[in-house]
């Protein structure tokens, strides 16, 4: 085993934007089944977790990844460079604006109007691939759900995944009684083989 793995990492890259955290990027696993081999489209990259995260699992499959700002793309370009992430290629588009070439078993949003993004990408989605939208707002995720359903994807469905941890201490056990609750909503969506 490797001494340092990806959530070691995660912790040790520059952040810039909000990111999407491991309860939240390992859902994504945990519904799509997303493993080795895939190919996975990303956008917006912001601080590269989510696009990092991925290509960890995926290796030897590759991750694409747009980011509209330069200076976020140079940000996760400088992080991927660092930490030896060869499997990541982020590219400094905007995603909106461009024809977007391929098939991807797995696409991912984590950006504004992603329900956009979804009209626009699922013609790139190979048949048995699966959408994962992250919203910080359950309206997004009820818009991303919208489209999906409008462009004939299956499985469709929106998650929010509460983690919460415990403390135990002198004999008394009780949940942590702060930090983070709310991070964002998951909308998955599946096109038919
Ligand atoms: C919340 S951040 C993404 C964080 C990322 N998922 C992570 O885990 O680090 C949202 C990003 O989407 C980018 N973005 C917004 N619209 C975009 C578009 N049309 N094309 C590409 N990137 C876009 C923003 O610039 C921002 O960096």
């Amino acid at each position: 085993m490797k001494r340092e793995n990806i959530l070691d990492i995660l912790k040790k890259t520059k952040r810039l934007p909000q990111a999407v955290i491991p309860k939240d990027a390992g859902m994504i696993v945990a519904y799509t089944g997303v493993c080795s081999g895939w190919r996975v489209l990303d956008a917006g990259t912001g601080s590269g977790w989510l696009s990092m995260f991925l290509a960890n699992i995926v290796n030897p499959g590759k991750v694409l990844s747009y980011e509209k700002r330069e200076d976020f793309a140079k940000n996760a370009q400088q992080q991927i460079r660092k930490y030896g992430i060869s499997n990541l290629r982020i590219v400094n588009k905007d995603v909106l604006a461009i024809d977007v070439k391929g098939k991807y078993d797995l696409i991912t949003l984590d950006m504004k109007d992603c329900e956009k993004a979804v009209g626009k990408l699922h013609k790139n989605l190979a048949p048995g691939g699966w959408f994962a939208v992250y919203s910080p707002h359950i309206e997004q995720s009820v818009a991303v759900k919208d489209v999906m359903a409008e462009n004939s994807l299956k499985n469709i469905n929106i998650i929010e995944n509460i983690a919460r941890e415990w403390y135990s201490e002198h004999g008394f056990t009780h949940p942590v009684p702060s930090g983070i609750m709310h991070t964002g909503f998951l909308c998955f969506g599946k096109k038919q083989i």
